[in-house]
């Protein structure tokens, strides 16, 4: 049987992603974040997850506008970097799991989630960036990885009660599957930051300690957070957080803490990493 070992939260800023590849992560800038990335390293060496599900959105580079899916799974052997206009990433390819994407696809499909499957796609920062964090720049990347890609890029994006429950359908389609694999779930993006628009820059450190307090002790409530809330108090990108709850809702109702910090800012994102178990 397949477990759900850890749910890992982290922001998933694209020029963190480019510290690392360009060698800066040492600089004046860096440096201080990147030394609170080492015990989360430190930890999931340890734990070695087999397959890490990574709930991200595409940021209109694998999809783009002429068809939006809610949500959708990555079935591919492999998938290959997104050029976001810089070239691709020069990382190693991210190989997927075929065999559990499609059981979870089945499983998820079943318990009335109509999920889009996706058998040719590329992979942006949403889902690099977090394995770069965790795993830094190895030759190959030491797990199998399930891209779950959310839609938070065009209006009407899924409520945070939805994001929940298909985390809890997602535990379950897990705990259903026949191989004995420890299945790390992430859940990508925010803390507060706006992009656009007169209000560029906007960080909110006070609602984001909220959101990660929250987030452990009392999901529904996060879950609650309406459009025009997330919108209002942590920015119109601010909203990629709802795909936290993906992961928080593939865990039980009690979780330990095992690491947590805010970062700010990096780039125009207030940094955010949470590590949970059951
Ligand atoms: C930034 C953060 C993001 O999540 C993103 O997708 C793009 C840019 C930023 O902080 O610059
Ligand atoms: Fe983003």
């Amino acid at each position: 049987m397949a477990k759900i070992i850890a749910g890992v939260g982290t922001s998933h800023v694209p020029a963190i992603g480019a510290a690392v590849d360009n060698g800066k992560t040492g600089n004046d800038y860096w440096a201080p974040l990147f030394q609170k990335f080492e015990p989360a390293r430190a930890w999931i060496d340890e734990v070695k997850p087999d397959v890490c599900i990574i709930v991200y959105n595409d940021h209109a580079h694998a999809f783009d506008l002429s068809s939006i899916s809610t949500f959708s799974i990555g079935t591919c052997e492999s998938f290959k970097s997104s050029d976001e206009g810089y070239g691709p990433r020069p990382i190693p390819d991210v190989v997927g799991d075929p065999r559990l994407a499609w059981h979870l696809c089945e499983s998820l499909i079943m318990d009335e989630f109509d999920i889009t499957i996706v058998n040719d796609m590329t992979v942006d920062h949403g889902l690099t960036v977090p394995l770069s964090i965790m795993y830094d720049q190895p030759e190959a990347w030491p797990c199998k990885v399930i891209p779950l890609a959310v839609n938070v890029v065009q209006y009407p994006q899924p409520k945070g009660t939805r994001c929940l429950a298909l985390g809890k359908a997602l535990r379950k389609a897990v705990e259903a599957y026949d191989q004995d694999l420890k299945v790390a779930i992430f859940g990508t993006g925010g803390l507060s930051h706006q992009l656009q628009g007169p209000r560029a820059g906007l960080i909110n450190a006070e609602y984001d300690e909220k959101f990660l307090n929250d987030l452990a002790t009392d999901p529904q409530a996060v879950a609650e957070i309406t459009h025009t809330e997330w919108l209002r108090e942590s920015g119109s990108e601010g909203i990629e957080a709802v795909m936290w709850l993906v992961m928080r809702g593939a865990l039980g109702d009690k979780v330990d803490e095992v690491y947590r910090f805010t970062h700010c800012a990096a780039s125009n994102t207030n940094y955010g990493m949470t590590i949970l178990t059951d």
